[in-house]
């Protein structure tokens, strides 16, 4: 299954960007970078086409799985990925093949924060929003800032949940679960 890991942050190199190169590593995942693109507010009156968006969703269609990956901040996703979700309206509004071939994906997510362990109102932001576009959500990966440096124990916990949630049921991990 091919996948591609979504990342949203406000910086690209900080600790989700490095969450993702490990991820990206153990799974052979490519990663887009947000930042890279051009993705403009969702707007009532679809006067952003110009932007990258749908360029950007052309390609991410080409893989099997998606998996986002964001900073915890406030308790909710970026900014950055918030407007990528906004954005998926327009494939219920005005590219609806697109919309349904968003479907057939399976999805999941990848998290760090400063907490040790990841909000339930943050997962939930996801969870219902899979749900609603009918993808099939796969499971969350939650790193504690503090923990992303930690290599060895890094790569355990991400093979206990690729194992578990990509191969076997639904189910979050975050690291006040594993010791
Ligand atoms: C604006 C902002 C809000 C934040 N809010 C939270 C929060 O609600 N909960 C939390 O655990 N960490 C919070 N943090 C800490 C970040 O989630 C944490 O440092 C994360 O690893 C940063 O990832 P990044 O380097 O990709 O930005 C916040 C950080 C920022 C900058």
């Amino acid at each position: 299954m091919s996948s591609v890991i979504i990342l949203g942050s406000s910086r690209s190199d900080g600790n989700t960007a490095k969450l993702v190169a490990q991820f990206s590593t153990q799974i052979s995942a490519e990663v887009v970078d947000l930042s890279s693109y051009n993705i403009l507010p969702y707007d009532y009156e679809f006067q952003n086409q110009n932007d990258d968006f749908l360029p950007l969703i052309d390609r991410l269609l080409t893989f099997d799985r998606l998996i986002l990956a964001s900073p915890v901040y406030w308790y909710s996703p970026s900014g950055t990925m918030k407007v990528f979700l906004d954005r998926l309206c327009d494939l219920l509004d005005i590219y609806k093949p697109r919309g349904r071939a968003l479907k057939n994906k399976t999805v999941a997510v990848l998290a760090t924060g400063s907490a040790l362990s990841v909000p339930d109102c943050f997962e939930q932001i996801f969870s219902n929003t899979f749900e609603y576009l009918d993808m099939s959500f796969q499971g969350l990966f939650y790193s504690p800032s503090s923990e992303v440096g930690n290599l060895a124990s890094q790569i355990k916990y991400m093979d206990e949940f690729i194992q578990q949630c990509f191969y076997q049921t639904q189910k979050t991990l975050s690291v006040e679960h594993r010791s």
